[in-house]
């Protein structure tokens, strides 16, 4: 029998999707606000509500819906708590011991609005905020405790030092140098692979997968974060501030790049073969999931 061939309006799922996940968002500000002092209220609205594509929550709910989830407000509560993560990640990426940027989402970095001193505490108020949203939201959709405390163990452990906080500091270490390629691969993996691949197992997770897809979801996720992180270095170092929306600072900064190692061209299809990578986990697994391989294609053609 013929298989109808789906068609898919990724751009319309990036909208509508993107509009979900800023309601989550909002939902979780008033939640919070009431809770902490309205200075620190006020940063963390900075850092997480700016905007962005969102893609960590967005990719969450697309494995959710490939594992057969149905949607509900309390899903996107769930996907949202990837997004407190990945905010605070750019907060303190930003900050001068950090990246040192001044441009970020077309807007002043945080700290250069508020302060250092709230930009670290408001920052670091995201982490707990992120297992508490996690949590609650998962209680509300009633998921087991088992899976339950899986999901957020996911997020934690992509958060933590064996994953995206951890890549950080390889990444400032590496400043100035040229890592073996293997020390790339692995930065880029701990740094932006491993919440990109938490947020695929975490829909896998939520929508009750078996084993087989989420082992597929995390291999989906591993290879799109590297060609997400070689996609940000070539668009580092080919676009302007205007279109990114953020100042390019990889060169100044002595950063470990593909774009250093290997230069533009191959850090493009070094990228591309990552998103390649990718798809061939799902439809090695078989997953159905067509969204999930467009976006994999999204994140190398995109153009900020
Ligand atoms: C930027 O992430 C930081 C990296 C991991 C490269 P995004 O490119 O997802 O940033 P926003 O959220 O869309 O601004
Ligand atoms: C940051 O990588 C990755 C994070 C975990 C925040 P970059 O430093 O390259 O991200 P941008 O280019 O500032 O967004
Ligand atoms: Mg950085
Ligand atoms: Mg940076
Ligand atoms: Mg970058």
């Amino acid at each position: 029998m013929k298989r109808k061939k789906e068609s898919i309006d990724l751009e319309a799922y990036l909208e509508t999707q993107g509009a979900e996940i800023q309601r989550a968002l909002e939902r979780a500000m008033s939640r919070l606000q009431p809770d902490i002092s309205p200075d620190i209220g006020v940063v963390i609205q900075h850092g997480l509500m700016s905007g962005g594509k969102r893609l960590r929550p967005i990719l969450f709910i697309s494995a959710y819906q490939a594992c057969g989830g149905v949607v509900s407000a309390a899903t996107y509560d769930l996907a949202a708590s990837l997004e407190f993560v990945h905010a605070y990640s750019l907060m303190h990426d930003d900050l001068p011991c950090m990246d040192n940027a001044d441009l970020r989402r077309g807007r002043p970095t945080t700290h250069l609005e508020h302060g250092e001193e709230l930009t670290i505490v408001a920052g670091a108020a995201l982490i707990p905020a992120a297992a508490m949203q996690a949590l609650s939201a998962c209680a509300a959709l009633g998921i087991s405790d088992e899976r339950s405390i899986a999901l957020t163990q996911t997020l934690l452990e992509a958060a933590g030092a064996g994953g995206m906080i951890g890549g950080q500091w390889l990444d400032l270490l590496a400043e100035g140098s040229t890592p073996p390629p293997e020390r790339l691969d692995d930065l880029h993996n701990r740094k932006t692979g491993a919440l990109l691949a938490a947020s695929l197992v975490m829909g896998g997770l939520a929508a009750n997968a078996v084993a087989s897809t989420l082992s597929a979801l995390d291999e989906f996720g591993k290879a799109i974060g590297l060609a997400f992180q070689i996609t940000d270095d070539v668009l580092d170092a080919t676009q302007s501030p205007e279109a990114l929306g953020k100042n390019p600072s990889d060169t100044e900064l002595d950063k470990a790049t593909y774009v250093a190692l290997y230069g533009i061209q191959k850090s493009r299809r070094m990228a591309a073969e990552a998103s390649a990578r990718a798809q061939g986990a799902l439809l090695r697994a078989g997953v159905e999931a067509p969204m999930l391989l467009a976006l994999a294609s999204f994140v190398v053609d995109r153009e900020r």
